[in-house]
């Protein structure tokens, strides 16, 4: 028996006013329809489709590495006219399809395993995700007869007065038989408010047959659907809440959960503080017993444990146990800092290894090198990478000093053990052991100010 999922991701989302397709934009630095379809794999769900129309080509490559399969839709007639385009997908199988919409992001993969067990359990051949709300306005509205069974579901627009009052909605989140829901499709009209085909149709055809349906509510957090840039801005909040909760039950001390900025797939390892304003994006892992001094944002890293930093951005790096990183230091991707090292303020690196127990202390970039342990470098040191059409590699071996206010002109290579005058321009490989100037001697005139009528008394 099949267990797969159809997202309806087509639509355009006119009220986000946004060149963007609706699913997506970011919630907690995640496309809204990327959300859905991780939460999919994590309740064990294997094939999902993606039904695109709006943007499609722009959805379908925010989506690709993700593995789902596409329908496409090119008129968006509705959500049940979506299901149509996706038959090609349903065909021949036989199991529960579960249906999402790509624009509520905050389903949780436990709620949709409860789902698709109490489907299975009751042999429902649909199962409808519903919540209780307060202000149901816009939402479908779950109508239910007097024993308690859902009839039917009646979108906002198509309400009686009475059904207005009902606060049962519809989350556009369920499970059907697969060959009950196709068979159910070719029964669709677009006779309603909206001139639409409507999937929530399929509820009250499958009931006028005699077939079981169930729903299972869930707290409404879970079910919101991002209509707007208000709703995404809901979205967001009700999200950064439950990821800074899972860090804080995880052992991570956050001093201002409000203002701490965690992705839903970062991994944070106990006894770690965070301070305000920092951002955590991507895959990024940080390790045990770290500070995060406030103002930081680091994307895709690895940060080892112990390390303290302060007010940097750090892009697709590593950072070795027990480092120090900032303020103000800009580390760019495919860097490695090792262990025990200090990079320090003003300080750029790019694609560069730095060794351990290594000191880049202040004003100073290092683009394209690999740098040994045991170095330190004076301020203001520059790797002169770049000739304006080529980079070039520059390599400093282990227990280096290098002098405030060098130039390393690239490609050059610094060997083991050697010091280098500060002020110099370093051209020319410098050999294990050895010291290198590379600047103009001193020239000094003995009276000159005097003699030149320059003397102030
Ligand atoms: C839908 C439900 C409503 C439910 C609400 C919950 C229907 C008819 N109504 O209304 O009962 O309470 O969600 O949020 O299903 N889409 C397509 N193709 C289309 C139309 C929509 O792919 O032709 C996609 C959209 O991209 C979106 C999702 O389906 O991701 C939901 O569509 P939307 O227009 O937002 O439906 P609602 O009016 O919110
Ligand atoms: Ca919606």
């Amino acid at each position: 028996m099949v267990k797969c999922a159809i997202i309806l991701a087509a639509g355009e989302g006119k009220r986000m006013k946004s060149s963007t397709p609706k699913v997506l934009h970011k919630v907690c630095g995640k496309e809204m329809v990327n959300h859905v379809i991780d939460t999919m794999r994590k309740a064990n769900i294997e094939e999902v489709n993606v039904v695109i129309g709006k943007g499609a080509e722009k959805v379908k490559e925010s989506t690709n590495s993700r593995h789902v399969s596409y329908s496409f839709q090119d008129k968006q007639l509705g959500t049940g006219h979506a299901i149509i385009c996706a038959k090609e997908f349903l065909k021949g199988k036989k199991g529960i399809v579960a249906i999402f919409a790509g624009d509520a992001p905050l389903i949780e993969a436990s709620t949709v395993e409860s789902l698709m067990e109490l489907h299975e359990k009751e042999g429902y051949k649909a199962t409808i995700l519903t919540s209780i709300v307060e202000n149901p306005t816009g939402y479908g509205r779950i109508v239910r007869n007097i024993n308690g069974d859902v009839e039917k579901i009646v979108e906002h627009k198509d309400c009686s007065q009475s059904e207005l009052n009902i606060n049962e909605v519809n989350s556009a989140i369920y499970c059907f038989d697969i060959e009950n829901l196709i068979e159910s499709l070719d029964k669709l009209t677009n006779n309603n408010a909206q001139g639409e085909y409507y999937l929530t149709d399929v509820i009250g055809i499958l009931k006028e047959q005699k077939h079981k349906v169930g729903a299972m509510a869930v707290k409404f957090e879970e079910t919101l659907g991002v209509n707007s840039r208000v709703q995404l801005a809901e979205a967001e909040m009700l999200l950064r809440k439950r990821i800074n909760k899972k860090h804080m039950e995880n052992g991570v001390t956050l001093i201002d959960p409000n203002s701490t900025y965690i992705g839903p797939d970062v991994e944070i390892h106990c006894d770690t503080i965070i301070y305000p304003n920092n951002v955590i994006e991507g895959s990024t892992i940080i390790k045990d017993n770290c500070i995060l001094y406030p103002n930081s944002r680091i994307v895709d890293s690895i940060i080892g444990s112990g390390v303290n930093i302060q007010s940097s951005v750090i892009l697709e790096s590593t950072i070795g146990q027990e480092t120090t990183v900032g303020p103000f230091a800009y580390i760019r991707p495919e860097t490695v800092v090792g262990k025990h090292a200090r990079i320090g303020d003003f300080v750029e690196i790019k694609k560069s290894t730095i060794g351990d127990n290594t000191k880049v202390s202040h004003l100073t970039y290092i683009g394209d090198a690999e740098v040994g342990s045991g170095c330190n470098f004076g301020c203001g040191t520059v790797v002169v990478n770049y000739d304006g059409k080529n980079k070039y590699k520059t390599i400093i071996g282990n227990n280096s000093f290098i002098g405030c206010n060098t130039n390393l002109v690239s490609p050059v290579k610094v060997q083991d053990n050697t010091y280098i005058a500060a002020g110099s321009t370093i051209t020319n490989e410098v050999p294990e052991g050895s010291l290198a100037i590379a600047r103009a001697k001193q020239v000094t005139l003995k009276g000159w100010v005097e003699k030149k009528g320059l003397l102030k008394k």
